[in-house]
């Protein structure tokens, strides 16, 4: 059973001992995921094995940042960037995450794709990432599902220049300091 619960708007902190590490498959289903992420998530193994990663998938991120994620990774790029997500219970926990594909020495095939993760405490920095993904989701959800991520890039791109950043990795570098 992975029936989740709904939302509660609490936190769940993530402590600095815990690094949050997963691998997929080349379609993004969880073939590994370390005890930190079944600790904070609150799922068992079972429960992730074998699912896509949206298991975890917070509604207030928008759309178009996995879409972003999801580019980089096919074009055999790393991306780093900050997550909110949803555990099991229904609460939420931010992370800072690097992501890189797994490409197979040789051939150069995508074999999967990896994701490791630590949090972050700054409150304030948290409010400011709600923020983006707010004025940001208020676009994508104004349009047709077909438009929301070309729509929600766009917006993206001008919420980022607005705050003085170029793109969502320079604003989530912030999350390092
Ligand atoms: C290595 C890796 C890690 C990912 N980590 C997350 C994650 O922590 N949270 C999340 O919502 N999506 C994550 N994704 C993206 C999901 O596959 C998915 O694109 C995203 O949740 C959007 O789901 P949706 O299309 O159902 O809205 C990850 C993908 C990969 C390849």
């Amino acid at each position: 059973m992975s029936d989740k619960l709904p939302l509660t708007g609490n936190e769940r902190q993530v402590k600095t001992s815990e690094i949050i590490s997963t691998r997929t498959d080349p379609q993004g289903l969880i073939a590994f995921a370390n005890s930190a992420f079944l600790q904070v998530t609150g799922f068992t193994s079972d429960e992730v094995l074998g699912k896509p990663h949206n298991i975890v998938r917070h509604p207030d991120v928008p759309r178009c940042i996995y879409s972003v994620l999801w580019q980089a990774l096919r074009d055999g790029e790393t991306f780093f960037g900050v997550t909110k997500n949803r555990t099991k219970s229904g609460e939420h926990y931010w992370t800072f995450g690097y992501f890189h594909p797994d490409i197979k020495a040789g051939s150069g095939e995508i074999v999967g794709f990896r994701s490791t993760r630590k949090g972050f405490h700054d409150a304030q920095l948290k409010q400011s990432f709600d923020e983006l993904f707010s004025e940001v989701s208020q676009v994508e959800l104004a349009q047709p599902r077909a438009e929301q991520v070309r729509a929600g890039l766009e917006a993206l791109k001008k919420a980022l220049k607005k705050r003085g950043f170029s793109d969502y990795q320079s604003m989530s570098r912030l999350a390092l300091a």
